[in-house]
Order: C-alpha cells, then structure tokens, then sequence
C-alpha cells in the first residue's frame, strides 16, 4: 500500500518524478502526485497545494484524508512548519509531536456527518502512530542527527501569527510548538482509518520569545536550508517502514 506524504509550508514541491494525479471524495476533489520516496510508492499531497494558495484555514482537510483512504494508503507522514515555544526548541529543530492542543475555531469536525451517519465519536488517546514516530526516530538516528524531542502541538487557526500573550497562554498549558496545520488532520486521519505521524519543523521562535516581528521570509528561509536533510530523513524513514503494515491504530476496534 502506498505511503502518504504530506507537505507543507517550505514542502509544496519534491524533487524527481512525481505524477500529479486527482482523487474524487465526497467532500471535493484533491490533486495530489505519485511517486518513489525512499524506493516506496509513495502519493504526496502538498495540502497548501503546489503554488501555497491555500491558507491553512481554506484547506480542505477532510477531502485530503478521505482522498489519501481512496488512493490506497494506510500511512500519513505529515509535515508541519511550527513556531517554537519552548525556547530549547530552536529554529531548525525537527520534531515529533506526540499530542496536540487544537486552538481551531472555524474548521470541520469530523468525517461522518448527520444524517448520513451517526455521531462518531474517535479516540485519540494516542493521536500519533508510535509505529512511525519509531521509524522516524530510527532513521534520525541512522543519518546521525540528534533523537527528535516529542512535543505538544499547539493548533491555532491563523493565518495571522499569534500575540506574544497568546504563546505565553499556550506555554503554560503545556505546548511546546505552534502551527496552523497540525489540529484537526490529525482526528481526519484516525477517522479515515490511516495511521499518522507528523513531522515538525521548527522555522522560528514563536511570538514575543524574541524582540524582532515574525515574517514568512525567515520561516521559508529555514525552510530551503533543511530541505535536502530533511528529504532525507524522509526518505530513509519511507524506505525502512515494514511491510505489511504492522501498527493498527488508525483503526482501533
Ligand atoms: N506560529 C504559527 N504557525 C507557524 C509558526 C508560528 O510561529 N511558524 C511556522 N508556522
């Protein structure tokens, strides 16, 4: 079964031969790419899509998860660009968020809508797939970079940034990192019955943890820096996964 990755900010394109493809779901339709990543089949999905027109607010996640369930795939990989809010996490570190505190205000809820379905109600006790945060964590350690520290996510809705009193808010509460993306994919994927990981890179100091305005330019900057090590560590982690599948928590009993 095919892996799939997500991009995102500083990931819209890959390197090499991708194949745009579209999938049709009930909630639109998604063009995404297929291709080889660490010698796997693998469907990338930039979710800003391949020009970052989308703003994490517009993007449609459901039809993403549900499109990534028709295309064949049973692993997500997901990228996030993150602010750091723990100030050990400085720019450049990479990242697995283990859970996540989702700060949304306007998106979509969940795959399985009235009155087609009943309520469904999923749990994320652990939102993560440990199965791939442990490849993740094997191929960091087999190209030599420092074990990804695990974080809590924090999910805002954007796009602005955030005010430096909402990050002190955020740190008190236990999160470790910001971003825009991370929050409800999450439950979309355990809903599509996928097991995911998300990977996430910290491209600045969040709001107020430094004197200077936050801009784009430097996160996209950071950004263009780790590509090629982050590829990978991407790649690597693509090509050690084990095949069948062996994790089942994107489809708990
Ligand atoms: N806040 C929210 N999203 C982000 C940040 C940030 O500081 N950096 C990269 N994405």
């Amino acid at each position: 079964m095919p892996l799939a990755l997500v991009g995102g900010t500083g990931l819209d394109t890959l390197p090499g031969d991708w194949q745009p493809l579209t999938a049709d779901t009930p909630f639109g339709s998604v063009n995404a790419f297929s291709g080889l990543l660490g010698g796997r089949d693998t469907i990338f999905l930039p979710r800003h899509g391949p020009e970052h027109a989308l703003p994490p607010h517009r993007i449609n996640y459901r039809a993403n998860a549900l499109a990534l369930q028709l295309l064949g795939c049973d692993r997500v990989l997901a990228l996030t660009a993150v602010g750091g809010i723990d100030p050990a996490l400085a720019p450049g570190t990479l990242c697995l968020p283990t859970q996540f505190l989702d700060f949304t205000v306007s998106r979509d809820r969940t795959l399985f809508e009235p009155p087609e379905y009943a309520p469904v109600h999923m749990d994320l006790t652990e939102p993560y797939c440990p199965e791939l945060r442990q490849s993740l964590q094997a191929a960091a350690a087999q190209l030599s970079l420092p074990p990804l520290p695990e974080v809590v996510y924090v999910c805002t809705e954007g796009p602005r940034f955030e005010t430096p009193a909402e990050i002190r808010m955020f740190a008190q509460l236990g999160g470790q990192v910001v971003g825009m993306t991370g929050g409800p994919e999450v439950g979309f994927a355990r809903e599509a019955g996928l097991c995911y990981a998300g990977l996430s890179v910290v491209t600045n100091f969040a709001a107020g943890l430094r004197p200077q305005p936050l801009t784009v330019t430097e996160m996209t900057d950071l950004m263009d820096g780790l590509r090629g090590s982050l590829l990978e560590l991407l790649a690597t982690t693509a090509g050690s996964l084990a095949d069948p599948n062996p994790c089942t928590c994107g489809k708990p009993a």
